[in-house]
């Protein structure tokens, strides 16, 4: 298949160009640097530097023989966005074009309207590019759990049956996003719904919990083509941040009572999920949306299974609850399904003690370049 990447430059997304590659498919990584231009400003780079994206393709040309071809620009502009597709049509595309940190997004009002223009314009515009150019081609646009929010009953995958007054409809499960990078992805979500139903577009749309981790089948050994490894709390997710807090002996930061509960899952994991969806297309006219996590934790349980991990490395690691910045609950109920992938085939890589110690060795290796003022800088939810 001919299989856009785009933001195949970021966490995900450069994993994913390389494992499509490596299926056979033939693959085009779109990206702006986005997401590298704000870790610069914001003074939160990665643990390590990765090289830039043409580079990291011919690394992995070199590595495997495989191909990833290279396009810079703008997804927000539509003459960049529409060439792209006239030339390739794809027959699918990963829609991971977006700013991605919940923390940004609340960070001030300039950060808001980037976050909120840059994730509307890049869905506006694919959906608009699939439509002209390659109106039979399979968006699978990466959602986040965060669109549910925490509902005080059991999160169905995407949709709800309701009844009301003796007649029933299916319709979105009810969105309450946190923050309002999580209520671009609602919107996107509606986005989607609205054009399915108006040009019958096949969207996958995946609610997808935080990931952990950076090793792939595809870069194993080789640490110039491992994603960024963010330690902040502005582009870190929480495995990555605790993991690297240990290590810089800095108490891992938890947030009041540490009872707020989310699906994560295994960077490898996410590969999966892509693949199968990409492998199995959505119909045509469908909006199909799958939970995208293999396992349940609370805050307080991730603290405590890093804890262990650098005590069996030798690190003595310190747990401490600070006032929490953002606006959610400490404790709460939450059950969400999470059937859909299973079914389609994904094996689930559980998080074991050897995956956390691996990630803590690689950790242990960057030691010294850890910067201990970029850990925590506490944005709060509300000024
Ligand atoms: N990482 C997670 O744990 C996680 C969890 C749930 C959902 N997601 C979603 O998955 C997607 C990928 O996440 P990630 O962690 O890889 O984030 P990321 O920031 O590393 O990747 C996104 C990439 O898109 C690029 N980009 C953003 N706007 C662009 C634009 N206008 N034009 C071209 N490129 C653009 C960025 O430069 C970046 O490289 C995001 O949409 C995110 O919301 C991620």
């Amino acid at each position: 298949m001919r299989i856009l990447i785009l933001g195949g430059d970021g966490y995900l997304g450069w994993p994913t160009a390389m494992h499509l590659s490596a299926k056979g498919h033939e693959v085009i990584a779109v990206d702006n640097y986005l997401r590298r231009n704000l870790s610069r400003e914001e003074n939160c780079e990665a643990l390590y530097e990765v090289p830039n994206l043409q580079r990291r393709a011919s690394l992995w040309k070199e590595a495997s023989g495989h191909e990833v071809a290279v396009r810079i620009g703008n997804l927000c502009d539509w003459s960049f966005t529409a060439d792209i597709f006239q030339e390739f049509r794809p027959d699918a595309l990963v829609h991971y074009a977006e700013q991605p940190s919940a923390p940004y997004s609340m960070k001030s009002r300039e950060a808001a309207a980037l976050t909120l223009q840059n994730n509307l314009s890049t869905t506006f515009n694919v959906i608009q590019a699939v439509n002209q150019f390659a109106p039979e081609c399979h968006i699978v646009k990466l959602g986040t759990m965060g669109e549910y929010g925490t509902p005080d009953i059991d999160i169905e995958e995407g949709w709800i049956e309701i009844e009301h007054k003796g007649r029933k409809q299916k319709f979105l499960y009810p969105r309450q996003a946190g923050s309002l990078y999580h209520t671009t992805k609602v919107l996107d979500t509606d986005l989607l719904w609205f054009y399915v139903r108006m040009w019958g577009l096949r969207v996958t749309d995946l609610m997808q919990g935080p990931v952990y981790g950076v090793e792939t089948d595809e870069n194993a050994g080789r640490e110039d083509l491992y994603p960024f490894l963010n330690y902040d709390e502005l582009f870190g997710t929480v495995f990555n941040r605790f993991i690297v807090q240990a290590v810089a002996g800095y108490p891992l930061t938890v947030y009041g009572k540490g009872g707020q509960t989310r699906g994560y899952l295994d960077i490898r994991d996410t590969l999966q999920c892509i693949r199968l969806a990409v492998d199995n297309p959505a119909g045509k006219g469908e909006l199909r949306i799958f939970n995208q996590f293999v396992e349940t934790f609370s805050v307080n349980r991730i603290a405590e299974v890093v804890r262990k991990s650098g005590e069996r490395l030798g690190l003595k690691v310190e747990v401490k609850s600070l006032p929490n910045p953002r606006k959610e609950m400490e404790d709460h109920y939450y059950n969400p399904a999470h059937t859909g992938l299973i079914e389609l085939g994904l094996k689930p890589h559980y998080l074991t003690d050897e995956t956390l110690d691996r990630m803590m060795q690689l950790v242990m290796r960057y030691r010294n370049s850890i910067v201990a003022e970029r850990i925590f800088r506490g944005v709060k939810w509300k000024a």
